[in-house]
């Protein structure tokens, strides 16, 4: 980050003149007032108590709309803290801006399945400008933690189940919201969370604890933290699981050895919402005092929520259970992001005007570009002139395509399905809202029109924060009505506005055509409008495995080889693993149709065989590939590039995503596909955190999903 070095003797002025209450003050994180205590609230700024404020209320704010930002009411308390506060230091304002804030982007899940990088960090460039022109400082976004278990509410805030992937979209989104620049006009500060493992809680249950190997962390877990971290990330948010019995919040090993020492991150970490606190709840501290000495020395530098740093670090600095350097540490690295910020040069907020109209074209885009076309037997796209039986719970619904963890969006601007169809219609779009029926009047009417389109999913309300759900398939009432509807013979097409994977199995075999919609955000149901009737082409794919049933769990695709079966139950032997259900995945990590016919041509590297010095001296190989667009329409094609490892030291995976490039591809021409490898896409880490790359064998991996049997051999010697 730019500007660094030079406050760092601004800070030492800080620091020497502030008393420790003060410091500690720095270290604090109170939630938003209420109008019951804004008087009393604004004391404590003036009293130098409040160095942050979460601009929201509650544990789980991302469930619920809170009212929009009182801008004057933020300025009142910046100017509070900057004129009568001793020290006059500003507040770094944070808010849950999680994927939109005005204008509402898909779910991140759904982001990440555009696999376009570009697009993702033009969405939360916009997402900056808005939310930075009402007075949010800091986001707490990118959240990126791997996860692999649907049922898990907050599957939908990540980048689903590959390092990767979910590296690359670290590295988009806080460039998009944080620019070159942090300081400048519409941007924001970004918070990697929630570090580390909370996408591993078992059983999906929320807050539960986590079973991670220090060589599944590393090679799974950590490369996203990584990559937000080289991309500029200024803070950090620590976890409220604990490890393998260690909570995060916590341990030093994870706050201060692999994230400072091995990770280089050199910003501050904030707790998760009173997790510190929930420390002795976890039963590693008996009570506040312990709490904090505990997180504070671990190195976890600002105390969201809970107050326990401002009620016990005073009395633990003078028994000498922390030192008063831990404490300037800590204060020290929460200064120097408010300088990166620019507050000391600029505290409040001067509203200007945001071009929503353009925001809302982007919404549009990254919602088409999100949207997975899961199975299509020549039914898409219709034509203008089709009548359309429109159907199901999802025809009037906005709120859910807004997805959960939307504090400030607004469902009465979301065009609904019902509304995007008739606007692109000429034939005539007839609905009928939810699934309740009558049996006859409803195949009558269905029979009287061309096709039949289902809009179904899952309410916003069983995602999130704390809304894991241990069934993750349709309700029955929804399954119901897709029979209904295939039983009358028409063609039938399926839109599923998820927040999660569904179970499948029964579900895609009824349908002629599915799409994959998610909780796309406010413009979805005019971007899912346009791929129906032809005027956009689908090109997403799955971030996420589909699975059949949901005792599949967990299924994901960079699997290691077991001994017997081989490969198990990604590969073609997942026969043998269960006696009752073949477990192959639905649908695989990797997986999306368009309207294009994509024809991939050999792979080729001129280079088969390298030097494994030539390799560790930074020598790079080319792979390409040739596509051809052989259908009747322009798509946009991901090529997928995996490798397998034969032969190491560690078992690796069947197949590990190393490269990816989306492509437009105009019908009857060919793109050639170039993709580089080296030292960092060919190594792994090791238990210790060291990085390897072994001489031998690699398989390389090139097509359209994750199941692409095409690859060749490059022999590292
Ligand atoms: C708890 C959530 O885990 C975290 O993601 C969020 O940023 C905080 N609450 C603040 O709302």
């Amino acid at each position: 980050m730019n500007k660094m070095k030079d406050f760092e003797k601004q800070i030492d002025g800080i620091i020497s003149k502030l008393s420790l209450k003060e410091k500690i003050g720095q270290l604090n994180q109170p939630e938003t007032p209420t109008a019951d205590n804004a008087e009393e609230f604004k004391e404590r700024v003036r009293n130098g108590e409040v160095g942050s404020i979460l601009m929201s209320v509650g544990a789980t704010a991302g469930n619920d709309a809170q009212g929009g930002i009182s801008v004057e009411f933020y300025n009142e308390l910046q100017r509070i803290a900057v004129e009568e506060s001793k020290s006059g230091i500003p507040i770094l304002f944070g808010r849950d801006v999680i994927h939109g804030h005005r204008t509402v982007f898909p779910i991140p899940l759904a982001m990440t399945a555009s696999f376009n990088e570009e697009l993702v960090e033009q969405s939360y460039s916009d997402i900056a400008d808005e939310a930075s022109n009402e007075g949010v400082h800091w986001t707490f976004t990118p959240m990126l933690d791997l996860a692999r278990d649907p049922r898990w509410g907050r599957v939908i805030e990540g980048p689903g189940e590959d390092p990767f992937l979910g590296s690359a979209m670290a590295k988009a989104i806080v460039k998009g919201l944080q620019g070159d620049d942090p300081s400048k006009k519409g941007k924001m500060l970004a918070c990697a969370k929630h570090y580390v493992g909370y996408g591993a809680s078992e059983s999906g249950i929320d807050y539960h604890r986590t079973e991670i190997s220090d060589y599944s962390l590393n090679n799974y877990y950590l490369p996203a933290f990584k990559s937000a971290i080289d991309a500029g990330a200024v803070t950090v948010m620590s976890a409220f699981n604990d490890i393998s019995g260690q909570p995060v919040t916590s341990s030093r090993y994870y706050l201060t050895d692999i994230l400072r020492k091995r990770l280089g991150f050199g910003g501050f970490v904030v707790s998760d919402y009173d997790a510190v606190c929930q420390l002795a709840k976890q039963g590693v501290a008996e009570d506040d005092s312990d709490c904090t000495e505990m997180a504070l020395n671990a190195g976890l530098d600002m105390d969201m929520h809970d107050g326990v740093y401002m009620k016990c670090l005073e009395k633990l600095v003078e028994t000498g259970r922390v030192k008063m350097e831990t404490v300037d540490e800590a204060v020290r690295r929460i200064l120097r992001v408010k300088f990166q910020k620019g507050l000391f040069e600029d505290p409040y907020c001067k509203k200007g005007a945001v071009d929503i109209e353009i925001h809302r074209m982007h919404a549009k885009e990254m919602a088409a570009e999100s949207i997975v076309l899961l199975k299509n037997e020549g039914v898409l796209p219709i034509k203008k002139s089709d009548r359309v039986a429109l159907a199901g719970p999802f025809i009037h619904e906005r709120r859910s395509l807004l997805g959960s963890w939307m504090l400030d969006g607004k469902p009465e601007e979301t065009p609904n399905m019902c509304e995007a169809m008739k606007a692109k219609s000429t034939g005539g779009v007839t609905s009928v809202n939810g699934t309740d029926l009558g049996w006859d009047s409803s195949l009558k009417w269905m029979c009287n029109t061309d096709v039949t389109v289902l809009c179904l999913g899952e309410s916003w309300t069983s995602t999130g924060e704390h809304r894991s759900v241990s069934n993750i398939a349709l309700t029955p009432d929804q399954t119901m009505l897709i029979e209904r509807a295939r039983s009358t013979g028409k063609k039938v097409i399926g839109v599923l506005f998820c927040g999660r994977p569904i179970e499948m199995q029964g579900i895609a075999d009824n349908f002629d055509a599915l799409i994959y919609a998610w909780h796309g955000g406010s413009e979805v149901a005019s971007a899912v409008a346009d791929i129906i009737y032809g005027d956009n082409v689908p090109s997403g794919k799955l971030p996420i495995t589909i699975p059949r049933k949901a005792t599949h769990i967990p299924i994901y695709y960079n699997i290691t080889p077991s001994g017997r079966p081989v490969d198990c139950y990604y590969g073609e032997n997942a026969g043998e693993c269960y006696v009752d259900s073949l477990p192959t995945p639905y649908y695989p990590f990797g997986y999306g149709l368009s309207y294009a016919k994509f024809v991939y041509g050999d792979i080729v590297c001129k280079e088969p065989e390298i030097a494994f010095d030539d390799i560790k001296s930074g020598k790079k190989f080319e792979v390409t590939i040739d596509i051809t667009n052989e259908g009747d329409f322009d798509g946009k094609e991901v090529a997928e590039l995996y490798i397998r490892d034969k032969l190491a030291s560690m078992m690796r995976p069947i197949k590990e995503l190393k490269g990816f490039k989306k492509v437009l591809i105009k019908k009857g021409e060919t793109v050639t596909v170039t993709f580089t490898l080296g030292y960092d896409e060919l190594g792994f880490f090791l238990p210790n955190g060291e990085y390897v790359v072994e001489p031998g064998k690699f398989d390389v991996y090139l097509g359209e999903n994750c199941l692409t049997e095409r690859k060749i051999t490059v022999e590292i010697k």
